[in-house]
């Protein structure tokens, strides 16, 4: 029970795979949790499910593209859960969303929708969420980014750039926000199976660990950075992609 106690907001924690896995293991180690999403019925799925194992968890529904939506789901959570001691960012990804293509063949609205749910609206969540932090003298960010953040890969120009953009986001609140026992951090995920994204046959030659990753593996790291375990820790990334980021192209 790493976060007895703790009030939790989960930005995208509706979806089937890391959003869902956060939210469980929030719910587990004892945080009550309010579940954000753009889809009702997953957030009331989620919320439900956590109740049922015992979990105090609320349901909100809020598009993150809406600001006005996104400023009354954070007001909302505090309401609701008396306070706010967590931000989790999981929203985001790209593969469903637009055609995967080299970076001059892209076009410019397809980059502003991966860019925006990737890094913009984060963004614009941690900037509200922030008064609310300084008001209580605490309180933590933990967002989702990519290896395609710290590697390239081919035709993820948008994406890869906008996860980028999430640690000099967390840079930022550790420089200015430190004082005011504000941390922020991002779990840097690697190929993680998940509905969007399911392990295909055989292809795991680039990942030392031999597998894709679990979506428990990321809401693992997700619980750390939260718990006071990590209150020394900001601004930082934890990468949790099976080695892939740690190999060469040697042997
Ligand atoms: N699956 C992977 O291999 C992988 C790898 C690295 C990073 N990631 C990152 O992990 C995160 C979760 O990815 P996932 O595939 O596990 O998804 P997920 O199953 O956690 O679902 C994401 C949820 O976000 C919600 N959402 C989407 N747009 C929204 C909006 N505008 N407003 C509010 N909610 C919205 C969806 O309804 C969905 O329920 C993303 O940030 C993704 O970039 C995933």
């Amino acid at each position: 029970m790493r976060l007895e106690g703790r009030r939790v907001l989960v930005i995208g924690g509706g979806g089937g795979g890391i959003g869902r896995a956060v939210t469980r293991a929030f719910g587990a180690e004892g945080a009550a949790v309010a579940v954000a999403d753009r889809d009702p019925e997953r957030a009331d799925e989620a919320a439900d499910e956590l109740r049922a194992a015992g979990a105090t968890a609320v349901a909100l529904a809020v598009d993150v593209r809406d600001g006005g939506e996104l400023a009354a789901a954070i007001a909302a959570a505090v309401r609701d859960l008396g306070g706010l001691d967590t931000l989790v960012t999981v929203v985001g990804g790209q593969l469903e969303l637009v055609p995967a293509v080299k970076l001059h063949e892209m076009l410019d609205e397809d980059w502003d929708l991966v860019y925006e749910l990737n890094l913009r609206y984060v963004a614009r969540a941690v900037r509200l969420v922030l008064p609310v932090f300084l008001e209580q003298g605490h309180g933590s960010v933990v967002s989702v980014g990519s290896v395609t953040g710290i590697m390239a890969a081919p035709h993820q120009a948008a994406y890869g750039a906008a996860k980028a953009g999430l640690l000099s986001l967390a840079r930022t609140v550790a420089a200015e926000y430190s004082a005011d026992g504000i941390r922020m951090n991002v779990v840097v995920a690697g190929a993680i199976a998940t509905p969007v994204n399911p392990a295909p046959d055989g292809w795991v030659d680039p990942i030392p660990v031999g597998r894709y990753g679990r979506s428990d593996e990321v809401a693992d790291a997700a619980v750390y950075l939260a718990s006071d375990a990590a209150s020394y820790v900001t601004g930082q990334r934890l990468v949790i992609d099976g080695g892939v980021s740690a190999r060469g192209p040697f042997g």
